[in-house]
């Protein structure tokens, strides 16, 4: 239905959950599956993309037939390969959940508790916020740049908030529930644009609130 919209674009969308490490055995992580973003990468590929997918410790998905892979770990190998592929891309949608902050020092033995002591504070410090940089430095012109939000009090008002914050184009967000956004197979959102425009996607599938988060970012590259 979509024919090849988007033939001769070239787009990366991230996926999946950073994990930020403690010490060999541990991290700090989120619940992102990565089903959004394959739902994404997967119908981006259909519409003729030609894409690049950077997935962030999403194991069990299968790679989308035609479509680059890029495995990443945590927050700032997340930014290294983002920032590589979009200097070539015409849209950047990112719906990976990243972690806004990391351990500040990583533990090369495993930590141990210690009989009769409370147990260490662990120090944080901020990670890069790659969709305020990219929204900011937009690598190449008439780049479309797409950001997710996963929120549990105020939705609209926080995204309309985030959405000025972060600088991108599109802000798709999602009400954080039981049978949608992290880990299901379907979702529900409201897709906000820097143009003022409100996009609401009923309750279905993920791959259908890709389609629309595509055909937004066709209308905004033709
Ligand atoms: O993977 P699934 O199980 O299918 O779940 C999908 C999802 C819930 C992960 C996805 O739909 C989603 O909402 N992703 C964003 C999650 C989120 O809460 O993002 P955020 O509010 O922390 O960040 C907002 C935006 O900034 C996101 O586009 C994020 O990729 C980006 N960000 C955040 C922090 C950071 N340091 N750098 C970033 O680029």
């Amino acid at each position: 239905t979509h024919a090849a919209d988007l033939a001769g674009h070239h787009v990366v969308v991230s996926a999946g959950g950073t994990r930020e490490p403690l010490d060999p055995v541990r991290f700090l992580g989120n619940r992102s599956s990565g089903k959004q973003g394959y739902a994404l990468a997967r119908t981006a590929a259909a519409r003729g993309a030609s894409v690049t997918l950077i997935a962030a410790n999403t194991t069990g998905l299968p790679d989308p037939a035609g479509v680059e892979v890029v495995p990443v770990g945590t927050a700032v190998q997340l930014r290294e390969a983002v920032i590589k592929a979009a200097a070539h891309a015409d849209a950047v949608v990112m719906a990976a959940a990243v972690a806004d902050f990391r351990p500040a020092a990583y533990a090369t033995g495993k930590i141990k508790k210690k009989d009769g002591e409370d147990p260490e504070p662990i120090t944080l410090v901020r990670n890069p916020d790659i969709l305020a940089e990219i929204s900011g430095d937009r690598p190449r012109p008439g780049q479309v740049i797409v950001g997710f939000a996963a929120e549990t009090d105020d939705v609209l008002a926080n995204g309309r908030t985030k959405l000025r914050r972060k600088g991108c184009d599109l802000l798709v967000v999602n009400e954080v529930g039981e049978r949608k956004t992290f880990g299901s197979e379907e979702n529900e959102a409201v897709v906000l644009g820097a143009d003022g425009s409100e996009t609401p996607v009923p309750y279905g599938p993920k791959e259908a609130l890709a389609d629309t988060v595509w055909d937004l970012v066709a209308q905004r590259l033709a």
